[in-house]
């Protein structure tokens, strides 16, 4: 990492389109991306795997960091895809569904499995930048950074956006069902003790609810270009 090295930090709760801006904002940069979240997902997949049944709680917390500093895991882009390996399988869709984003959320609020995440988070920040997609992006795991956006719109809103999402995949879903699993994982988000969910005193805040994915990505690179980072 050089001095001149950035990283564009996106924050915001689950559904809010961090994925879809930080992949639009990194094709016009060139730059790749943290999912921070897929982490925490795939920490959840291994914890389901290796402890089959078992409720988060009733796992040793030792064990959970262990899973999570030990995770033999590598990401490849393809066709404007990020591929996802566990031990040599492609996990990519597995860790995608509300099983696993729920246990992750849960597994999120062990500090010592974010201890044991943060470095290899970090690591992911080269020359010449980063857009670094989460939770704790600009107030924990790169709180030097120059540009710091926190994304939110309503629960209803991105429902709304899951639901459309699911239904164009021919995957049917309850709207009311999303709506109440979003609202339980943005609690728990925003209430741990460590790392929660905020924005960071410096963040700058969009609120995508009437916006469109332009719009936002437009605003994104204008807040970009304004402090000279790329
Ligand atoms: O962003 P995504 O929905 O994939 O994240 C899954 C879960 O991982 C979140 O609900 C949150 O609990 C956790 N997470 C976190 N810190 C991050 C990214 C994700 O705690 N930086």
């Amino acid at each position: 990492m050089t001095e001149t090295t950035q990283v564009i930090c996106l924050d915001g709760p689950s559904g809010v389109g961090k994925g879809t801006i930080s992949l639009a904002v990194a094709k016009k940069l060139g730059w790749p991306i943290l999912d921070s979240g897929s982490l925490y997902r795939i920490t959840a997949l291994k914890v389901s795997r290796d402890f089959p049944g078992q409720a988060i709680d009733s796992i040793d917390v030792s064990q959970l960091a262990d899973i999570a500093e030990n995770l033999s895991v590598s990401y490849a882009e393809k066709d404007d895809e990020l591929v996802i390996t566990l031990e040599k399988e492609d996990i990519t869709h597995l860790i995608r569904n509300e099983d696993i984003g729920s246990k992750a959320s849960q597994i999120a609020a062990i500090p010592a499995v974010r201890e044991a995440l943060l470095e290899r988070q970090r690591a992911f920040l080269v020359s010449p930048g980063l857009i670094a997609d989460g939770r704790d992006m600009g107030t924990v795991v790169f709180p030097q950074a120059k540009v710091k956006i926190y994304l939110t719109a309503s629960a209803e809103e991105r429902a709304q956006r899951r639901y459309k999402q699911l239904k164009d995949k021919g995957i049917g879903a309850n709207l009311s069902i999303l709506v109440e699993e979003l609202r339980i994982r943005d609690e728990r988000d925003m209430n741990r003790t460590t790392a929660p969910l905020k924005p960071a005193s410096d963040a700058i805040i969009i609120d995508t609810s009437e916006l469109s994915i332009k719009q936002v990505t437009d605003e994104v690179m204008s807040l970009v270009s304004k402090v000279n980072v790329a």
